[in-house]
């Protein structure tokens, strides 16, 4: 079995999420890469998506990524936002994204948070639409953390687990 883990990242939090994920990935069959470096997501049997949450849901870069996997492919998705871990706000983007994935099996979401500028934070506190997560993001700066990584390395390793005991992945090389 071929595992890709790809993401979308503007600012490095999500890289370092989908390093952790890969590190976590004990198998040689394994790549990693930003989502524009992916040219032929046919061949993997596992993918790992992750991206950043912008204005409650998925970049476009993402949506069209995520339109592009083919129909049958098993995914797990990950994503970093300034909002509050595990919140229903971080919880919409998941929710649109899966909504993009007719015919795809989502197997997983992992969501931490990840620190936003002060300066883009201002910003978006005087906007009425951003005001409430911008004033939850104000504490999320030092994420991800090395414990939101350690997180993230033991959601792999329950996502591989799931993806061979009950998707009918073999146990990837
Ligand atoms: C244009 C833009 C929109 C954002 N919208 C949200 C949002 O709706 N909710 C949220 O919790 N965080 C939001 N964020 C914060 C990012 O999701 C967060 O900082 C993320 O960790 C950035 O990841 P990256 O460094 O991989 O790009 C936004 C950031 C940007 C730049």
């Amino acid at each position: 079995m071929k595992i890709l883990v790809a993401y979308y990242s503007e600012t490095g939090n999500t890289r370092k999420v989908a390093e952790a994920i890969f590190a976590a990935v004990h198998r040689k069959n394994k790549k990693l890469l930003a989502i524009d470096q992916v040219d032929d997501i046919a061949s993997y049997d596992l993918v790992f998506c992750g991206f950043p949450v912008h204005h409650h849901g998925v970049p476009h870069h993402v949506a069209r990524f995520l339109q592009s996997i083919p129909q049958g492919k098993k995914l797990v998705l990950f994503a970093t936002h300034g909002s509050l871990r595990g919140g229903e706000k971080a919880l919409s983007a998941f929710y649109a994204a899966i909504s993009m994935l007719p015919g795809r099996s989502v197997i997983g979401t992992f969501g931490c948070r990840g620190q936003v500028s002060f300066q883009l934070l201002d910003t978006w506190m005087e906007t009425a639409q951003h005001r409430s997560w911008a004033k939850e993001a104000q504490s999320a700066n030092g994420h991800p953390d090395s414990s939101d990584l350690e997180d993230a390395h033991a959601f792999t390793e329950t996502m591989l687990y799931a993806a061979e005991q009950f998707h009918g992945l073999d146990r990837p090389s």
